[in-house]
């Protein structure tokens, strides 16, 4: 019904998570006429605070629902008549996926084909059936495996699917999920697939916010095995707007590569982390490099990932904006002025979780 007053209504899963919810504040702002609508069950990793500053805009809805609940999807894309799925709801981190694989079997793979299922009942009940509508499935670059070290390569659309962590693993499930709700029934769907994104709300299990976190509280920052392992890093934001440009502008049934094109060692961006928030914080330089502390590996840890994002860039136009010194220092700065977030999401609800995480190290 509300949606007479818009042009479209878009739903957002995952919104209150942290690429969710840069993705709802820019879609809320940029298209006025779109109702966008997002549906989060508000796990340990989502968070409305994330979104305080857009909650009263008339263009959004929060909806608390889980993405495996068939009756409260169809009751959602029934009530806004929603005409396109940014689907970003997940477990998320790899530690965890290696202690819980099967909340991430139940999450990224069953919710996922829950969506796909709900969405493909609910558009097919429609007179004018998929014109005009759209599933975007949002993916990590982790589904392609790992690259070798100083041999150039980099993940392709085409590259072959080898992932190795329960995380990639349900995330590549889903991927194949995705493509099959279009080859099968023609659901016009499309992927999108990431590299490590970093900035403000980010949940401090992952790299950049826990170590800013554990600086903070001179606490010891694990670097897992020699720190050689290599990742390409984007800005948030620069993810945000490519996801907006993919779902307006990509091709039904296509899959597009994002990324930042900056690969860092590991190791190498601690030291410029460490470097960053001693500074933002008025310590003096080196004050916290020997509370680097080499760790244990990951269990089947990824070697790099590196990310070929031509294919955005030609068809698109899509770059990434924000450079990496730029970027990391905003969100250092956003984690040090927004200490309340940080205790908010690890103290109260959050404790026992990061407790278990976090503890002793
Ligand atoms: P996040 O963990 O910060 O947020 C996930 C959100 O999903 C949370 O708000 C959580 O409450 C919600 N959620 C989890 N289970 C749910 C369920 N069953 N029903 C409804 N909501 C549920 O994750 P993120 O880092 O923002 O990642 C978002 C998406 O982007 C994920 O699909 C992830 O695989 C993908 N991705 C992430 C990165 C990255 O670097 N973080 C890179 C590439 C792709
Ligand atoms: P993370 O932020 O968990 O993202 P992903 O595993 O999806 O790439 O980790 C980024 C890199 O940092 C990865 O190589 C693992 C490493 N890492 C550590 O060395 N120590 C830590 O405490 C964490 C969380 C990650």
């Amino acid at each position: 019904m509300e949606k007479k007053h818009f042009d479209k209504a878009i739903l957002v899963t995952g919104g209150a998570g942290f690429i969710g919810s840069h993705l709802v504040r820019r879609l809320v702002k940029v298209y006025p006429d779109t109702l966008v609508v997002n549906m989060d069950s508000l796990t340990y990793a989502g968070n409305l605070e994330n979104l305080t500053d857009i909650e009263d805009y008339p263009n959004y809805r929060f909806e608390k629902a889980d993405i495996c609940d068939a009756t409260s999807v169809m009751s959602i894309l029934r009530r806004y008549h929603i005409d396109g799925v940014i689907h970003l709801a997940a477990e998320s981190h790899v530690d965890r996926s290696i202690s819980d694989p099967l909340d991430f079997v139940r999450t990224n793979v069953m919710g996922t084909v829950n969506m796909l299922q709900c969405a493909k009942n609910y558009w097919e009940s429609l007179p004018e059936k998929y014109t005009g509508k759209l599933f975007h499935h949002v993916s990590t670059d982790e589904v392609y495996g790992a690259l070798e070290l100083g041999n150039g390569q980099m993940f392709e659309e085409t590259t072959r699917y080898d992932p190795h962590s329960p995380y990639s693993a349900a995330k590549a499930s889903s991927d194949h999920f995705v493509r099959a709700w279009h080859d099968t029934y023609g659901m016009p769907t499309l992927v999108t697939n990431c590299s490590n994104n970093y900035g403000p709300n980010q949940f401090p299990e992952k790299l950049i916010p826990l170590f800013i976190n554990n600086i903070r509280n001179r606490r010891p920052l694990p670097v897992y095995g020699k720190g050689e392992n290599i990742r390409d890093w984007l800005y948030v934001e620069d993810h945000a707007e490519a996801l907006d440009l993919v779902f307006h502008n990509g091709k039904a049934g296509d899959t597009y590569n994002i990324g930042g094109c900056n690969e860092w060692r590991n190791i190498d961006l601690v030291k410029a982390l460490v470097k960053i928030t001693d500074q933002e914080l008025g310590r003096p330089e080196g004050d916290s490099v020997h509370l680097i502390n080499f760790v244990t590996d990951r269990k089947g840890h990824d070697l790099r990932y590196a990310i070929d994002a031509s294919k955005i860039e030609h068809e698109l136009g899509w770059r990434p904006r924000t450079c990496f010194e730029d970027g990391l220092r905003a969100t250092v700065r956003w984690y040090l002025d927004n200490i309340s977030w940080l205790e908010n999401v690890t103290s109260g609800a959050y404790a026992d979780y990061y407790k278990r995480m976090y503890s002793g190290r």
